[in-house]
């Protein structure tokens, strides 16, 4: 298939332009500068030089092409106009072609066992999401589908560069937040293979979230009065059936959610974790707690695993509404796409990452 893929100079986009090449398909990036132009030809690539919010230039790109992956955004106040305006483009040009565009899970708010079924509860940073995502999934002439990333990682990128580079005091390391929110997080190489598989296979108006959670024989949900969430390992992780309920683990022979009195999470190492029967359980998983990271990383800077919280509201005045969307309490899994695209999330978790010296900076 020749595709138009966005935002091919990125995090997300060069991970997706090197899974495409890896699936055979040619790729067509529009990319702002002749020097990312040389950058993505070297990589095979076709460049084509010019903006998002072209709509002329990217209506005709989008008729070429069998479809568009979209994961360009300019990641500021002019994101909502600039990404409003290229999905107008692509409808307005795609011929019954593929669109696949980038989401969010920050969308769904703060939850312990996030689907793609889960209301909006958008912070302020993300709200003007909803509008663009429904309008393309309701398209007619289109096979429109929307994928929803976690907190991405893998190579030393993304977001988790923030926990290793907080502020050091009195020999250690700062949190963001005061360390018991979640992150539902998602391997960057993993991610682009979901965008492949979706480009592929899904079918219109579907929404797929991008967290690197459920084994390939799915997990199984927690027995607590709030659910729990099912692992990540190969094997598949079982939920936990605390109070609170419990998160299956990462490893590769999957985890199993742990029985305390708040619910336990699974482990993340290479032979899978076993949740905790303690009273506060067990540690781990694809959802891990930013003081979890934030241990990881003091760990890795000499610091002992020693770690500050920090006041919520010190977090939110110092990185502004994205420092809101840090403060989400977020617990998802990826087995919507296990289950109806063969998406085989497989690298290993942010906690190893780190522990590994990933994300040393
Ligand atoms: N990273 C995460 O953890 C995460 C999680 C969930 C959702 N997302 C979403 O995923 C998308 C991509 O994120 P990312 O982390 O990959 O971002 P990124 O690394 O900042 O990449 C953004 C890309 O967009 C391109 N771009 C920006 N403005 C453009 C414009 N006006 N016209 C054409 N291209 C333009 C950039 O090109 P240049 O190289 O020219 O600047 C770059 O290739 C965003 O919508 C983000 O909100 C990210």
């Amino acid at each position: 298939m020749d595709i138009l893929l966005t935002g091919a100079t990125g995090y997300i986009g060069s991970a997706v332009r090197a899974a495409l090449a890896a699936a055979g398909h040619t790729v067509t990036a529009l990319v702002r500068s002749d020097e990312a132009a040389d950058r993505v030809a070297a990589a095979g690539v076709q460049p084509v030089i010019g903006d998002m919010v072209d709509a002329e230039l990217v209506r005709g790109l989008a008729g070429k092409s069998d479809g568009v992956i979209h994961t360009a955004s300019p990641g500021d106040a002019t994101s909502a106009e600039a990404e409003a305006a290229f999905a107008d483009a692509v409808l307005a040009g795609i011929n019954d072609g593929v669109f696949v565009r980038t989401g969010g899970v920050w969308v769904h708010g703060s939850g312990v066992a996030l689907t793609e079924e889960t209301p909006r509860n958008a912070p302020p940073i993300v709200a003007w999401r909803e509008e663009i995502d429904r309008r393309v999934l309701a398209a007619s002439g289109v096979r429109a589908v929307l994928i929803e990333p976690g907190v991405v990682y893998g190579h030393g990128g993304g977001i988790p560069r923030l926990v290793a580079g907080a502020r050091q005091a009195g020999g250690a390391l700062t949190l963001i937040g005061d360390g018991t929110q979640h992150w539902a997080t998602v391997h960057v190489d993993d991610l682009a293979e979901l965008y492949v598989a979706a480009f592929e296979r899904a079918g219109h108006g579907e929404v797929f979230l991008g967290v690197g959670g459920a084994g390939p024989t799915g997990g199984v949900g927690g027995a607590g009065p709030t659910g729990g969430v099912g692992g990540a390992g190969p094997t598949g992780g079982v939920g936990g059936a605390g109070p609170t309920g419990g998160v299956g683990g990462a490893g590769p022979t999957g985890g199993v959610g742990g029985a305390g009195p708040t619910g336990g999470v699974g482990g993340a190492g290479p032979t899978g974790g076993v949740g905790g029967a303690g009273p506060t359980g067990g540690v781990g998983g694809a959802n891990p707690t930013t003081r979890e990271l934030g241990e990881a990383a003091s760990l890795r800077l000499g610091l002992g695993g020693r770690v500050v919280p920090e006041d919520p509201a010190a977090t939110v005045e110092r990185l502004g509404e994205f420092g809101r969307a840090l403060l989400l309490d977020q617990q998802a899994d990826g087995g919507k796409a296990r289950r109806m695209l063969g998406w085989r999330p497989s690298r290993p978790s942010l906690l190893e990452e780190i522990a590994a010296g990933g994300y040393d900076l």
